[in-house]
């Protein structure tokens, strides 16, 4: 992953965070109120762990993060909640199965997971579109009703479609974009509250 070595770089690391991408969930909690105390919460695509420590500390020790990545890398989430990783690909059955085993229904899934880029600018929009498609398939069995959604998609080709299809799961669905995601970059996120179940 191509590392930006900004002000919300040095601000991560600061912080105790291993990535920058941090401030683009935190910038959505302080907005919306995504997660609360005691919150069990998916986070897809958890490496190197940001998102991962950010819940933990938000919903604290009485809550429950798992968080899934096909990278087995070191991730340390200290603190707050516990965490659980699970190793794989979360668009695979197994994967699913083993999320499903540890905790049943979540309150909140998030995923900042994007797929390898090939420089094919239309193949990777719609690479990430089908990712986060498969995200909104996985909240149908996974999220509690009432629970929350946040997912990042490369705005593009049939992108309103998606945005539709979130209209109907959820009592609120709008698209967000952080401050602290590059201007130049075409990532935004999709935000679901209130899983009509
Ligand atoms: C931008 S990084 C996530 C950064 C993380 N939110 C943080 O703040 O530390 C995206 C991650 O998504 C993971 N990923 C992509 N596709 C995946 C899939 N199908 N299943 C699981 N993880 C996936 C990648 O391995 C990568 O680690």
């Amino acid at each position: 992953m191509k590392q930006v070595q900004d002000h919300y770089f040095h601000k991560a690391k600061k912080a105790g965070y291993p990535a920058r991408s941090v401030y683009k969930l935190e910038e959505a909690q302080q907005k919306f109120k995504l997660l609360k105390a005691g919150d069990r919460v998916l986070d897809l695509g958890c490496q190197p762990g940001s998102w991962s420590l950010y819940a933990a500390r938000v919903i604290g020790p009485r809550g429950l993060v798992v968080g899934v990545d096909l990278n087995p890398g070191p991730i340390q989430v200290r603190g707050g909640a516990p965490f659980h990783f699970v190793l794989g690909d979360i668009t695979k059955e197994t994967v699913q199965t083993r999320v499903r085993s540890i905790c049943p229904l979540y309150d909140a899934i998030v995923s900042d997971m994007a797929p390898r880029t090939t420089g094919n600018r239309w193949a990777d929009q719609q690479h990430s579109l089908r990712l986060a498609r498969t995200v909104l398939e996985i909240a149908e069995t996974l999220l509690r009703p009432g629970g929350n959604f946040y997912c990042k998609v490369f705005e593009g080709e049939d992108f309103k479609e998606l945005v539709e299809e979130a209209r109907l799961r959820f009592a609120k669905a709008r698209v967000f974009k952080p401050k602290s995601s590059r201007s130049e970059s075409r990532e935004v996120f999709l935000l679901g509250q209130g899983f009509q179940g």
